[in-house]
C-alpha cells in the first residue's frame, strides 16, 4: 500500500470508530443534488471538505454559538462563517438593525447616511485610516487596494507572502518562483503568466528574503500586502523583527505597506492587528488597510482605506478607477454598524480573548494527556492549533512549516470532533473563530469531545506504528 493509501485508510478507520450521532443522510442527498448544478456542489471550494474528505454538512440554521445541519444535528460552530460572526448567530441588535434597514429598501445605488456612519465608525477605531471606500467582498477590497497602491506610486511590482490569501484576484494567485529574481507562477489555471510577472512571492517571517528583494527591486515595488497575523495558513503571527523590517524597508524604498485585515480586523483586537503591532512597536502604522468579514457582520461588505493623500487618487477625485453596484449596500451597512457597536462594549475583547485562550489551553491539555503532540495559539477571538510531528516542535512560522504538520491526524481529529458535534474548519490551513456567544458550557463541551477524539487519534496512531513494525 502507498503511504497516501495507508493514510487514507487510517483516517477512514478512525472515522468508522467514532460515534457519529445522528448520521448525515440529508446532507448526502443535498450534496449529490448540488453537484449536479453547482461545480463541486459548493460556491466556495473549501466548503466541499476536499481537504478532509467526507460529506460537507448542509446548514439549515444557526443561533448563538450553534449551527444545525439539514439532518437536525447541532454543532458548536468554530468557523463563524469564516470570521464575520463575532457576536454569534442571530444577535438581537443585529437582526433588528437588518430588518429595519430592509424595510426601508434593499438597494438604492445612491449615497446613504449609513455609509457615512460606518466609515466614521471604522475611522474612529483605526487611526491609520483617514478615508475608506466600501465594497462587497474581501477579494474586491484587496484587489482595489493594490490598484490604488500602484496608481499612487506609479510602480508595478507587489510583494506578497506564501500562505497569505488576499482573495482571488489574478495577480494574487501566485506561488514563488525558483529564486527572488524569477517571476512567481500562477496557482490557478486561467491566470496568464504575464499577469503575475509583477508579483514577487516571499516566505512569511523571513527577514533575509525581504532584504534581498528590496535590494534587488526596491525602486519598482509599489506595495507589500501582508496578513499581519496569517489566518489562511492556520494561525501564524508575523514576528516583531519581521514586521519592523518590513516597515523600515517600505518607508526607505517608497513602497506602500498594505495590512490585509479582512480576517484580523475587529477580530484579534478592537483596533485590529495593527493596534497590537503599534503597542509592541511604538509609532507603527501600515500605509493602507483592507477590511472585510466582521465589518459586515455576516453580510457582503468589505473596505479599503488609507491616508487622505493616498485615497484621493481614487475616482471620482483621481485617476484610479474603482466602482460597485452594491457597494455600501444599506442592509449590509446596517448589519456592519450594529456589529461594530456591539464589539465596543466595555470588556468585550477581554472576555472574548479569555474564552479563546481557554479553548486552546484545554485542547492542548487534552492532547498532552493523550500523548498527541500539538501546539496552538490565539489572539482575541481567532485561534489555531497544529498537530506537530513531535512534542519539541514549536509553532510554525511560515507556510512550509504549517504544511509539514500532521495532516492525517488533523483530518482524523476534525472528523472525530464533527461526529461529536464540534465544527472546526475543514482544513489544517484555516484559522478558527470564537464568538461572544461561546460561553463556558460550549468550551467545556468542546474539551470533553476533544478528550474522546484525541484518545481515538492516539490509539490509531499507536496501532499504525505497531503495524509498520516488521
Ligand atoms: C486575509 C483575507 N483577505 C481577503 C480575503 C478574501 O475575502 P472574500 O472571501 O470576502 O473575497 C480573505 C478571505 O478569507 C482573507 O482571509
Amino acid at each position: 500500500m502507498t503511504t497516501t493509501a495507508t493514510a487514507a485508510s487510517r483516517c477512514r478507520a478512525i472515522r468508522a470508530m467514532s460515534t457519529d450521532r445522528g448520521g448525515h443522510g440529508a446532507s448526502d442527498a443535498l450534496f449529490a443534488r448540488a453537484q449536479r448544478v453547482i461545480p463541486g456542489g459548493v460556491n466556495s471550494p473549501v466548503r466541499a471538505f476536499r481537504a478532509v474528505g467526507g460529506t460537507p454538512r448542509f446548514i439549515a440554521r444557526a443561533e448563538g454559538p450553534y449551527l444545525w445541519d439539514a439532518d437536525g444535528k447541532r454543532y458548536i460552530d468554530y468557523i463563524g462563517s469564516w470570521g464575520p460572526m463575532i457576536l454569534g448567530h442571530g444577535h438581537p441588535a443585529v437582526l433588528e438593525a437588518v430588518q429595519r434597514a430592509a424595510r426601508d429598501g434593499l438597494s438604492f445605488g445612491a449615497p446613504t447616511e449609513r455609509e457615512v456612519e460606518l466609515a466614521e465608525e471604522i475611522l474612529k477605531l483605526v487611526p491609520s485610516v483617514e478615508q475608506i471606500r466600501l465594497v462587497s467582498s474581501g477579494t474586491e477590497a484587496a484587489m482595489s487596494a493594490i490598484r490604488l497602491a500602484r496608481g499612487a506610486t506609479g510602480r508595478a511590482k507587489l510583494i506578497k507572502f506564501e500562505g497569505c490569501y488576499h482573495g482571488h484576484a489574478d495577480a494574487l494567485l501566485v506561488k514563488a518562483g525558483s529564486g527572488l529574481a524569477t517571476h512567481g507562477h500562477p496557482t490557478s489555471a486561467g491566470v496568464p503568466p504575464e499577469v503575475v510577472q509583477h508579483t514577487i512571492v516571499l516566505e512569511y517571517n523571513n527577514v533575509e528574503q525581504l532584504d534581498e528583494a528590496f535590494a534587488l527591486q526596491g525602486s519598482e515595488i509599489a506595495c507589500v500586502i501582508v496578513e499581519p497575523i496569517a489566518g489562511n495558513m492556520n494561525f501564524v503571527r508575523a514576528s516583531l523583527p519581521f514586521m519592523q523590517r518590513l516597515r523600515e524597508l517600505c518607508t526607505a524604498h517608497g513602497a506602500l505597506l498594505i495590512f490585509d485585515e479582512v480576517m484580523t480586523g475587529f477580530r484579534v483586537a478592537l483596533g485590529g492587528a495593527q493596534s497590537l503591532f503599534a503597542q509592541a512597536l511604538p509609532g507603527f502604522v501600515p500605509d493602507m488597510s483592507v477590511f472585510g468579514k466582521v465589518i459586515g457582520g455576516g453580510m457582503p461588505l468589505a473596505a479599503f482605506g488609507a491616508s487622505r493623500r493616498i485615497m484621493e487618487n481614487l475616482a471620482p477625485l483621481g485617476p484610479v478607477y474603482q466602482a460597485g453596484t452594491l457597494s455600501g449596500n444599506p442592509v449590509a451597512t446596517a448589519c456592519g454598524l450594529a456589529t461594530l457597536r456591539e464589539i465596543q462594549r466595555p470588556g468585550f475583547f477581554d472576555t472574548l480573548a479569555g474564552n479563546t485562550r481557554a479553548l486552546v489551553a484545554g485542547l492542548l491539555g487534552a492532547a498532552r494527556d493523550a500523548g498527541v503532540p500539538m501546539c496552538g495559539d490565539s489572539l482575541g477571538g481567532m485561534f489555531g492549533f497544529f498537530f506537530t510531528r513531535s512534542v519539541e516542535d514549536m509553532l510554525p512560522q511560515n507556510y512550509g512549516e504549517v504544511m509539514a504538520t500532521d495532516k492525517e491526524r488533523f483530518n482524523a481529529f476534525f472528523h472525530a470532533m464533527l461526529d461529536r458535534g464540534v465544527y472546526f474548519a475543514p482544513a489544517l490551513y484555516e484559522a478558527g473563530f470564537v464568538s461572544a456567544a461561546h460561553g463556558e458550557a460550549e468550551i467545556a463541551a468542546t474539551h470533553a469531545a476533544a478528550r474522546e477524539a484525541l484518545a481515538d487519534v492516539a490509539a490509531f496512531a499507536a496501532q499504525a506504528g505497531e503495524e509498520r513494525r516488521p
